[in-house]
């Protein structure tokens, strides 16, 4: 199995562009089963995630190809509804086919996306939300069976604001008759995406980014050229990498907004940073101070997918900090590894209590979720001698070329084949 050495004690200095957003691309790919036609998405990343993606509707007939960062995509020769199992089993975000498809095919079978390191990672809500439109839901042993001859528009309350719930409805109300309002709606940056871009189809969305998103049908939606916003988790995690090894970072192509928590808790710890338009340098010497307690939650709260990265910068901090995971119920999986390292960490229920200060010493670990193997690199760049990370897959699944990104400013990290 492939793995990354990562060699300690480099600081990072320059300049990193951020890639498109895999949680943007995502959703926005699975909408352009709305309409017929040809589509271009800009900024897309290329990752495993975003294949498997490409996979399921190629294999459902539509024609793809990623061009440099360019998605080209015509689904007007999409055939069928049925999603492969062995595609879906390789990726939850498979899910947000569901209203699409019950949209525009009346009928949709889906496996369930399963769990991961994470959680359990239900779907109730989706399915609450596809049969207040009117869907008709059986739940099998291994699949989900989903027919609707027609969607109404309804009034939908979520009992937590689900990021793929709010998607799903979103794409499925777009094709509904009458208005759909959903109360207590996701608010990330990727919800305003993916309405911006129904809104350019022609879809007449409002209130994305608010609690309350109103959604009338349309009649008709066209194909549409549309470039994704970039990746705020990616930008995050170089950020960190920026402050940990004390190096001078400026990354490109970010929307301050969307990192403002992250901003805050780095400003608290000492770090320096300098904004411009899209631009954020970050520059960190001498001592970090740590945080007191820092919770992750629904955005705009600190994102759960930056708390593992925030927990290695925070075990270089002058004392200790606490991290409530509020999100996922089991989000601390890369402790382990990290404390293969040297690192210090109590876990206590949802709440992670950090000893900083802490040397970490190159060891060989593994990645076990996605934003967890970000994690283990941040922590092999800043520790005595080389970390070798196996399970990189994960990694890959979410970051695009990460190693030739950190290389190009000053890392020393290699890829060692398998
Ligand atoms: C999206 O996942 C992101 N993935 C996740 O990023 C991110 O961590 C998450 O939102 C929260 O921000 C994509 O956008 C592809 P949720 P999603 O539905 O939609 C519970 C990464 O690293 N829940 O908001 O699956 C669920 O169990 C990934 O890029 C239900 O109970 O997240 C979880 O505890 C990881 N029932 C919580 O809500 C449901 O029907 C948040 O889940 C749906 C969710």
């Amino acid at each position: 199995m492939e793995k990354l050495a990562v060699e300690g004690g480099r600081q990072l200095h320059g300049n990193l562009r951020i890639h498109g957003a895999k949680n943007a691309a995502l959703p926005i790919l699975a909408a352009t089963v709305l309409a017929e036609g040809q589509y271009t998405i800009q900024d897309v990343p290329h990752l495993s995630d975003i294949s498997v993606m490409l996979d399921i509707l190629t294999a459902m007939g539509a024609k793809t190809k990623h061009k440099e960062s360019n998605v080209l995509i015509d689904t007007g020769s999409l055939i069928t509804s049925h999603i492969p199992k062995d595609l879906m089993g390789l990726m939850r975000s498979s899910i947000f086919l569901m209203g699409p498809l019950l949209a525009r095919f009346g009928e949709v079978i889906v496996y369930p996306p399963g769990g991961c390191a994470i959680g359990e990672r239900k779907i109730d809500l989706h399915i609450k939300g596809l049969q207040a439109l009117g869907a008709n839901i059986a739940e099998f042993e291994d699949h989900i069976h989903c027919t609707a001859n027609r969607l109404f528009g309804a009034d939908i309350y979520l009992d937590f604001p689900s990021v793929g719930a709010t998607e799903n409805i979103m794409m499925a109300a777009t094709r509904a008759e009458g208005k759909t309002i959903i109360r207590n709606a996701a608010r990330e940056p990727e919800i305003t995406d993916l309405q911006n871009f129904l809104n350019k189809m022609g879809a007449k969305i409002q209130g994305a980014g608010t609690p309350v998103i109103v959604i009338e049908g349309a009649d008709h939606l066209e194909p549409v050229e549309y470039r994704v916003i970039p990746d705020r988790i990616v930008a995050g995690t170089m950020l960190l990498a920026g402050c940990m090894t004390e190096g001078d970072l400026t990354i490109e192509n970010i929307f301050y907004e969307h990192i403002e928590s992250l901003v805050s808790v780095l400003r608290q710890c000492g770090v320096e940073i300098e904004r411009a338009h899209d631009i954020i340098k970050v520059s960190s010497r001498g001592l970090l101070k740590p945080v007191q307690r820092i919770e992750t939650g629904p955005y705009p709260g600190f994102p759960t997918d930056l708390q593992a990265q925030l927990m290695v910068f925070l075990t270089m901090a002058h004392g200790p900090s606490i991290i409530r995971e509020n999100v996922f119920e089991n989000r601390f999986k890369h402790v382990a590894e990290l404390c293969k390292m040297g690192a210090r960490v109590e876990i206590k229920q949802n709440e992670a209590r950090i000893i900083g200060g802490t040397r970490l010493i190159g060891s060989e670990v593994e990645a076990t979720d996605l934003r967890a193997g970000a994690a283990l690199i941040l922590a092999g760049l800043v520790c005595e001698g080389t970390t070798y990370i196996n399970r990189i897959h994960h990694i890959d699944r979410g970051y695009d070329r990460i190693d030739q990104q950190l290389q190009s400013i000053g890392a020393h990290i290699r890829r060692i084949p398998g």
